[in-house]
């Protein structure tokens, strides 16, 4: 090989050895090997040359070329195992580490709750009902004794929908309680029947103690002789079990509900000596629902014989009886979606309420 060939060889592999990242390496690369590159000009040189001068120093460039060619890719290679190292070294991962448990998960203070009020009325033997959250006018209202104009449609502070066509659609509402669910129920299924439907709420409101949404649970009753001691019974042994006091003083107020006849509202015993609240025997009273014997025009919208069947029903607000029993003095932090005030007052999601292993974990 010409003392020139091997110089630019011994050149190139030592501008290989120099480089210390993958751009710079290429660039050497089409320095070297491209259209434009050394080896490749020297190429070019060829075609002037004698046939035998042309064979030697064709064979002496292959060498040199390859030669160079196989430098880059080593290189290529190591610089590129270099970068993966790093790129593992700094994206380490400790998987021995507890999964974040800054971030455990915890139960909110709604769903146990409800878990609660689902636990205790199974026990007594009340099965679980579900309705949609978009109701219709006849299911939120009408069916309900509340006729349109009826003035308590006005103390609803209704949601209405908007209609495919951009306008607001009065027949269809966010249901503004749960009592849809007494209809659907009474609907589908011959009595007797035993049911609470714990769900979601929604009213136009907002302030210190209402939220837009909100939770209700609803129970209704139905046979041939249920009464409004039935309704006493149910709803003593439900407050005794829920608030895990025995013998909670019950006051039943009169009052109104046009899809109840008679109707009270209910308010259980508490004590605020000290500043601090009590639930059960005590001074002072504390309304936690609605409730009453279910109106006749409501069996009978619903395909129901009054005649043959009455019953009672209740509505309870789920938030309420849950800042009562675990003592959240704000309604609107339950919707904050605060971590802190979750890891404050919510519950392990592992220790389900039940009646036999005890209601709160
Ligand atoms: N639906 C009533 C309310 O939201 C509560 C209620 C339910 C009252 C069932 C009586 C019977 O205020």
């Amino acid at each position: 090989m010409s003392d020139s060939l091997e110089t630019l060889r011994a050149e190139l592999l030592a501008e290989v050895d120099q480089i210390s990242d993958l751009k710079a390496l290429e660039d050497l690369r089409v320095s070297a090997l491209g259209k434009k590159g050394r080896i490749t000009a020297e190429m070019k040189t060829l075609g002037g040359l004698s046939p035998e001068e042309r064979k030697e120093k064709g064979q002496a460039l292959n060498q040199v070329k390859a030669s160079v060619a196989e430098a880059l890719n080593a290189r290529k290679e190591s610089l590129e195992a270099d970068a993966l190292n790093a790129q593992l070294e700094a994206e380490r991962v400790d998987v021995s580490l507890p999964v974040r448990p800054e971030e455990m998960g915890r139960l909110h203070p709604i769903s146990q709750t409800w878990d609660e009020i689902v636990a205790i009325f199974g026990e007594m033997g009340f099965t679980v009902m579900d309705g949609p959250d978009i109701e219709d006018d006849f299911h939120n209202f009408t069916a309900l004794n509340i006729p349109p104009e009826h003035p308590a449609r006005q103390m609803h502070d209704t949601f209405y929908l908007c209609g495919e066509d951009g306008e607001v659609d009065m027949e269809s509402v966010l249901r503004t309680h749960t009592s849809p669910v007494q209809i659907r129920t009474m609907e589908n299924q011959e009595p007797p029947i035993r049911i609470i439907a714990p769900g979601r709420t929604y009213r136009s409101d907002s302030d210190m103690t209402h939220t837009p949404m909100f939770s209700q649970v609803e129970g209704l009753v139905i046979d041939k002789k249920a009464n409004f001691g039935h309704l006493k019974g149910c709803l003593q042994e439900f407050v005794n079990a829920y608030f895990e006091v025995d013998d909670i003083p019950l006051q039943f107020r009169p009052s109104f509900f046009p899809f109840t006849e008679p109707s009270a509202e209910v308010d259980i015993g508490c004590s605020r000596k000290g500043g601090e609240l009590k639930i059960g025997a005590g001074e002072d009273w504390l309304e936690i629902l609605g409730c009453g014997m279910v109106h006749p025009n409501v069996l009978r919208a619903s395909g129901i014989d009054p005649e043959e069947y009455q019953g009672f029903a209740f509505g309870m607000g789920i938030e309420r009886i849950a800042m009562l029993k675990y003592g959240i003095p704000d309604l609107r932090t339950f919707f904050d979606a605060d971590l802190r005030w979750l890891r404050h007052y919510g519950f392990l999601p592992l220790e389900a309420a039940s009646m036999t292993r005890g209601l709160t974990p």
